[in-house]
């Protein structure tokens, strides 16, 4: 029972968000309104919320099966699979630390509350036979001052699996003294299981700076959390940059103790490029994630492990067979979103066949 257990459950939830999608998206077809995925993700965040509540440990707890202990530095993962950053909610985290995830990173923080592009701005899309998501969210969020308090009293830390901070800003300045408040906050008062990764890929946003675009400042950038902080650090990379980009990163990382590369971000796709009509996302594209980016992320992995430096591979993984392919490629945690919000009953299947094989 315990073995199909993770079966039964995968299949309900497939089949429950199967026909909210298809009723919300009649409903709003019959209203005149845009397709938007998003509110079907918050109605199933909602759900998973109170489910968590009432039935958290039937539904959820999976345990960690052993020998998938994975080290980076002085961080200890029970399982390599991790949480990507695209959501601060504790809930959900929870019940994706319950489901057996090896550590989480926050949806990345900026300094001030922030709505986000206008709606629609999250759609779902069929490439390469699979289910992949489109999003231009503009990285809304309450700001640094309500995300370090949410941090201090996280009752994440109580699984003793690491977390990750997901540092962004408007320009450089934005960037440092994100982490100067934060890093400020919780040093000493949090366990010591954190790692910081600067989003320095092109954030959503109109006016959102793209600091890995200026070499110089992203090395400034790099030196002043470095030498600020004792924790890992990461940087988060952008598919679209060219390899010899991603090498001149790699160079910046090399020089530096205690820092791996997350490869990587979205994609960034036209509107036209996805066959999506105007209006259903703004800014006339979004970042494409899920399957359909997972060779780019293969050929990212390839570019850091060439060069020695520890990866921490996100992009496309939703099975064992593209952890196994992004392992042998050299990568050594496994960073995951979509996957997260099509199934998350993902986490203990690919544990589990992780350990079987
Ligand atoms: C809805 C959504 C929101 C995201 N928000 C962030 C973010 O705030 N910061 C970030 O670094 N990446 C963000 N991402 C990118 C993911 O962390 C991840 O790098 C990307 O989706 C590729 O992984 P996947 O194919 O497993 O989804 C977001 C992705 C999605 C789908």
């Amino acid at each position: 029972m315990r073995i199909i257990r993770k079966y039964l459950f995968s299949v309900s939830y497939r089949l429950f968000r199967f026909l909210v999608k298809h009723l919300v998206f009649i409903y709003q077809k019959i209203s005149n309104r845009d397709k938007d995925l998003e509110s079907i993700v918050e109605f199933g965040d909602k759900n998973l919320t109170w489910i968590n509540n009432n039935l958290g440990s039937l539904a959820f707890n999976f345990t960690i099966p052993k020998g998938l202990e994975t080290e980076l530095f002085d961080l200890k993962f029970k399982s390599p699979l991790v949480a990507a950053s695209f959501k601060s909610d504790e809930n959900l985290l929870d019940i994706w630390m319950k489901l057996g995830l090896g550590g989480s990173t926050y949806k990345t923080v900026m300094k001030s509350e922030r709505s986000g592009n206008p709606r629609p701005r999250l759609q779902q899309i069929r490439l390469e036979r699979e289910q992949c998501l489109v999003n231009a969210l503009g990285l809304p969020g309450s700001g640094i001052d309500i995300f370090t308090k949410e941090l201090l009293a996280s009752p994440l830390w109580a699984y003793n699996r690491p977390l990750g901070i997901s540092i962004g800003g408007e320009n450089v300045d934005e960037y440092v003294s994100n982490f100067n408040d934060i890093e400020k906050t919780i040093n000493g008062n949090v366990p010591d299981i954190y790692y910081y990764e600067l989003n320095i890929s092109c954030p959503n946003t109109d006016t959102g700076s793209c600091i890995g675009d200026d070499l110089d400042v992203l090395e400034k950038l790099v030196e002043h959390v470095r030498v600020n902080c004792s924790a890992a650090v990461s940087l988060k990379i952008s598919p679209d940059w060219t390899n010899d980009r991603l090498r001149n990163i790699g160079e910046i990382i090399q020089k530096k103790d205690k820092m791996f590369v997350n490869a990587g971000n979205t994609q960034f796709r036209t509107i036209e490029s996805l066959g999506l009509k105007s209006g259903q996302l703004p800014r006339n594209g979004g970042g494409l994630s899920g399957v359909a980016i997972f060779p780019r992320t293969l050929e990212m992995i390839h570019v850091f492990s060439d060069i020695n430096i520890k990866i921490m591979a996100t992009g496309g993984i939703s099975t064992v067979h593209h952890l196994r392919a992004a392992r042998d490629a050299g990568a050594s945690l496994f960073g995951m979103a979509t996957a997260l919000i099509m199934d998350p009953y993902c986490i203990p299947k690919i544990n589990n066949d992780l350990a079987r094989y």
